[in-house]
């Protein structure tokens, strides 16, 4: 209820739900050919419940995106706020920051994609909103509203505008030209931030750090572009798909741990769950754009490590592995989402059997966290269930 988050963790893969859903009917299926072959309807059975079980999803993907919206959108101040001071609030009127708002942003798009010309106005406002956080000096957006001065602004951040503004991009019924010419520039912006002596991505303009999360968005909003077939008036496009090829290397490289899974920045950090998928989901739009003999091998250590509930993306107080579950809920896991998506869309034609884990964690996690962590008081998604 105090962040908006979760929303994009079932609306993430509304795209891929006949992928999901191919496992989560196979699971239904394999109890309704027990009890329906005598009737001798397993077939028609089946098929209506693979039907039921998507349009599930969908209807609370749907569902929870107009909920949110009408608890957090305030038409006054064309912002995300709530009605509480939270870790992602600002001001006295608790504005979302960046980060939160574009992830709302991103969860009407996946809506528009489900029910198209539905969230077409809502998207409009909500972009034109998020030019209060633009910055002319910078050809970029800051954590808060922009003012003069105002140099706090992330590289993470920036990638997942650009992603949003992509993607908007592709969806017919809110396309607009300016969204691929701002996103263009912003990608300009972005290249700015690798660190040309020590490799990697820096985190915020005056900072030092370089981590995982502004690497990989950053490589994931670059081969975006690429594969629009699209460059920037700084990288031609097979510049933009070297430099992701470089950035992606580099995470390997140097923030894969032995786990398989990938560490939050140099000089450690927790394994936040989107560390390891978003270098994933990086990995597999490589493998699309300009593809490599040695992407398949290093995509399927990241999944192999993700899934196993012994590694530290799970939840291990818990004693017993099988109620175990990834860590850090709705703050980041939408991004492990997509990233297991995506090798099941760009590499699961030949990798069948870690498909089928892939569909029980997810289908696993989405049933827990309509469970466990949804609020039936209002329908909206907590960030993470209290003791
Ligand atoms: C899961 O990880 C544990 C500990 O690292 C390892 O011993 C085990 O073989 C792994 N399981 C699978 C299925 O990869």
């Amino acid at each position: 209820m105090f962040y908006p988050n979760f929303v994009w963790s079932l609306l993430a893969i509304t795209p891929f739900l006949q992928v999901v859903d191919a496992g989560i009917a196979r699971n239904l299926e394999g109890k309704l050919v027990r009890v329906m072959t005598p009737l001798g309807v397993t077939q028609v059975r089946h098929r209506s419940a693979r039907a039921m079980s998507e349009n599930a999803l969908v209807r609370e993907g749907v569902r929870l995106t107009s909920g949110f919206w009408d608890y957090f959108w305030d038409p006054d101040y064309q912002h995300f706020r709530t009605t509480r001071k939270g870790s992602e609030t600002v001001g006295e009127w608790n504005g979302y920051t960046l980060w939160p708002y574009i992830i709302g942003v991103e969860a009407l798009l996946e809506a528009e994609v489900a029910r198209p010309g539905q969230f077409a106005n809502e998207i409009t406002a909500a972009f034109a909103g998020v030019e209060k956080f633009f910055s002319v000096e910078y050809n970029a957006y800051t954590a808060w509203v922009y003012f003069p001065g105002n140099s706090d602004i992330y590289y993470d951040d920036n990638a997942q505008v650009v992603i949003a503004l992509l993607r908007a991009s592709e969806i017919p019924t809110v396309s607009n030209a300016k969204y691929l010419s701002r996103a263009k520039k912003v990608t300009d912006f972005l290249l700015t931030g690798w660190d040309a002596t020590n490799g990697g991505m820096k985190w915020h303009v005056e900072m030092a750090t370089r981590n995982a999360c502004s690497t990989s968005l950053t490589a994931v909003a670059v081969l975006k572009l690429a594969r629009m077939g699209q460059r920037t008036s700084g990288k031609t496009r097979n510049e933009l798909i070297a430099f992701a090829r470089t950035a992606v290397q580099w995470i390997l490289n140097e923030l894969q741990l032995d786990s398989g899974l990938i560490v939050d920045g140099v000089g450690g950090g927790p394994t936040y769950t989107y560390n390891t998928g978003i270098t994933l989901h990086a990995l597999c739009l490589l493998q699309e754009v300009s593809p490599s003999p040695d992407l398949a091998a290093k995509a399927q250590r990241l999944v192999e490590a993700a899934l196993n509930r012994s590694k530290s993306l799970f939840d291990t107080t818990v004693a017993n592995t099988e109620y175990r579950y990834w860590w850090d809920f709705t703050f980041f896991l939408h991004l492990l989402f997509e990233g297991l998506t995506e090798y099941t869309r760009v590499f699961g034609a030949s990798n069948q059997a870690t498909v089928a884990k892939i569909r029980t964690e997810l289908t696993r996690h989405t049933a827990y966290m309509q469970k466990y962590i949804k609020d039936d008081n209002d329908g909206l998604y907590v960030l993470r269930r209290s003791a």
